[in-house]
């Protein structure tokens, strides 16, 4: 079992080989999407997270329209090629007509140039399939753990937060003709090596297009800080992350990967460490810099006293420092999914 406490060697043998694998596969090539968080305002109490909707303290904001439409102009602007939209969750017809407009007027503005990834939770398939045709092409929605048992424990037990549903809407999003991603959190209380070993094999059985997980932080806004002291330490989830990017990209060596930002609250140079293991997306946040800091959904977030400004220099020296190549201007489709549609 690799994922469990491996000897150095095995260790390192593991990320070389996985690293090897994507060089392979997808190259060392590392594709960007501009993240726009457009709104914490969340219906939804996920027991871990900063922005559930129980949490007062949280300044509640929703950009305009032409704040949104400005960001993605940024990420146009500055050959991105992509961009995620994302928010808490919302369910009215209100949220998904205007996501609908919002995303044709970007696709309208950007001549088509941006590709566009959805990460909006769990909607109708109705909805889904209204902002598909409107030109989005890849989803994101966490299962934040395949084991149900565990997922009961991580949420409150009503309607709103059913595994059933979230299954479902993963099911829903394909059908559509999305790109899936989904992913899963690593540390969370309760949690142990099987579930993440099995997640690992969900995540293959259901054959994702692409994948962003991370370590499980800590909000003190939160039911979950409770569990702070009980946890696995930081330099474990740390690792187990990058054991779980590694063993992932083995699996599949063709999927979309994101570094996610929850690795760099834990290492500085925790993306990049990501990036030599396997994974292959790096979204650079280009929401304006005065929202950032309603976006927490965990504490020490990175990034959130930057502007979009920063965060687009940083990220080049970042990778070059790891001397992985930023393929600008390219949306970074998942080859994975392309390979699908060719059979
Ligand atoms: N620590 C790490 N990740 C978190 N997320 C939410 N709260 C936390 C936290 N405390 C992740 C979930 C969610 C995504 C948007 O952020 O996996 O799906
Ligand atoms: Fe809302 Fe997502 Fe946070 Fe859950 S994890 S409270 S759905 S923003
Ligand atoms: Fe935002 Fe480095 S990526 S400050």
């Amino acid at each position: 079992m690799l994922l469990l406490n491996s000897k150095e060697d095995e260790y390192t043998q593991l990320l070389r080989t996985a690293s090897e694998i994507k060089n392979k596969h997808v190259g060392n090539i590392v594709y960007l999407r501009g993240l726009i968080e457009f709104s914490n305002i969340c219906s939804k109490n996920c027991y871990y997270c900063g922005i559930r909707k129980s949490n007062k303290k949280v300044q509640r904001y929703n950009l305009t329209d032409e704040e949104i439409i400005s960001a993605a102009n940024f990420a146009l602007q500055h050959n991105y090629g992509s961009i995620v939209l994302q928010s808490g969750e919302v369910q009215s017809k209100v949220f998904s007509k205007r996501i609908e407009s919002l995303i044709k007027a970007i696709k309208r503005t950007s001549d088509n140039k941006l590709g566009i990834t959805l990460s909006c939770g769990e909607q109708s398939e109705e909805t889904y399939k209204r902002w598909f045709d409107a030109g989005a092409h890849r989803y994101l929605l966490r299962i934040e753990t395949s084991n149900k048992e565990l997922y009961d424990k991580i949420h409150p037990s009503d309607s709103l937060h059913s595994f059933e549903n979230r299954l479902e809407c993963i099911h829903f999003l394909k059908k559509c003709g999305y790109q899936i991603g989904t992913g899963i959190m690593i540390g969370l209380p309760f949690q142990c090596i099987e579930d993440l070993a099995d997640d690992l094999l969900f995540m293959k059985d259901i054959d994702i297009d692409m994948c962003g997980m991370g370590p499980f932080l800590i909000h003190n806004e939160t039911p979950f800080a409770q569990y702070d002291d009980s946890l696995l330490p930081l330099n474990e989830r740390f690792e187990l992350t990058l054991k779980m990017i590694a063993l992932l990209r083995i699996m599949m060596p063709d999927i979309n990967i994101a570094s996610t930002t929850a690795l760099q609250a834990i290492d500085k140079i925790g993306r990049e460490k990501a990036i030599q293991v396997g994974a292959n997306i790096i979204m650079p946040n280009v929401t304006p810099g005065i929202y950032r800091n309603n976006y927490k959904l965990y504490e020490n977030k990175p990034c959130t006293d930057e502007d979009a400004v920063e965060c687009s220099s940083c990220i080049e020296i970042r990778m070059k420092l790891v001397g992985a190549e930023i393929a600008y201007g390219k949306w970074g489709d998942s080859m994975h999914f392309k390979q699908k549609k060719n059979i």
